[in-house]
């Protein structure tokens, strides 16, 4: 595992962006995992910017989001789809027919669940997956207890995520208490995987998932068991890393990385 610490969530998003861009230079038809959250937006922001710089181009890239809260239309501002939509895909050239986000609203999720897991396998699987990082150590909504081998299904959200996710909703009662989530085996089958986390709120759960034991406990220790991922923290979120000067040493003497 590759551990990238930045000085700011900006730092990060950057460094991520960079990740990428990488993946779309040397394959322009990648097939790419997203991810929601407030953590991901610069990140986004940033790879909007190269793209209307005419710098990356997504014309043939096909994606997969991670998740969707069940019951809440597309409409829904607080949907996922609403979310991509505004804050990413209406601002890149990716073909509306190459995006998929779980649905919320289906009648027959186990049916869905199995489509999508098809879908991801034709379209070639996924090169390069974003992932955010619960306070209760999740990825996607992979709660504390979820199978370390797992697939799409219908998960239960734990009171921490309903908690965490309740600042987006008028009420806490408004909170979904389902979500639709990739596993973390579907997750473990991407080709890379590039983690972003910030601020202290996400301190503890780095440290565990970086350098705790692998626990479904923690889905995102996870990770440790995939041989291309990274993890990219600011400063507050590196605070628990006993090894950080260790990854700082590393990446300092990385060639690809740029001095600053
Ligand atoms: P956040 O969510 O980026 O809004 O903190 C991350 C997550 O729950 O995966």
């Amino acid at each position: 595992m590759e551990v990238i610490v930045q000085k700011t969530p900006a730092d990060m998003s950057r460094a991520a962006a960079r990740e990428v861009a990488n993946v779309l230079n040397a394959k322009p038809n990648a097939v790419l995992g997203m991810a929601t959250g407030s953590t991901p937006l610069g990140l986004y922001q940033e790879l909007v910017r190269l793209h209307k710089r005419g710098e990356l181009d997504f014309s043939h890239v096909t994606t997969f989001n991670l998740d969707e809260y069940v019951g809440l239309p597309i409409t829904h501002p607080q949907s996922y789809h609403q979310f991509m939509h505004e804050n990413f895909f209406r601002h890149i050239n990716i073909p509306p027919q190459n995006i998929h986000i779980p649905s919320g609203t289906t009648n027959n999720y186990p049916a869905f669940c199995a489509w999508y897991e098809q879908r991801i396998r034709d379209a070639g699987g996924i090169d390069l997956q974003i992932l955010g990082i619960g306070s209760d150590g999740h990825i996607a909504f992979n709660e504390p207890g979820s199978s370390l081998s797992s697939r799409t299904r219908l998960k239960t959200l734990s009171k921490q995520t309903i908690d965490d996710n309740a600042r987006f909703f008028e009420r806490r009662d408004d909170v979904p208490v389902y979500a639709i989530t990739m596993g973390v085996g579907t997750i473990l089958d991407a080709r890379r995987l590039v983690l972003v986390a910030s601020g202290k709120g996400k301190a503890k759960a780095i440290a565990q998932a970086v350098e705790g034991p692998v626990t479904s406990m923690v889905t995102a220790s996870a990770i440790q068991m995939h041989r291309e991922a990274t993890v990219i923290v600011d400063d507050a979120a590196a605070a628990g890393l006993e090894m950080r000067d260790y990854y700082e040493f590393i990446y300092a003497a990385k060639p690809s990385a740029p001095k600053s």
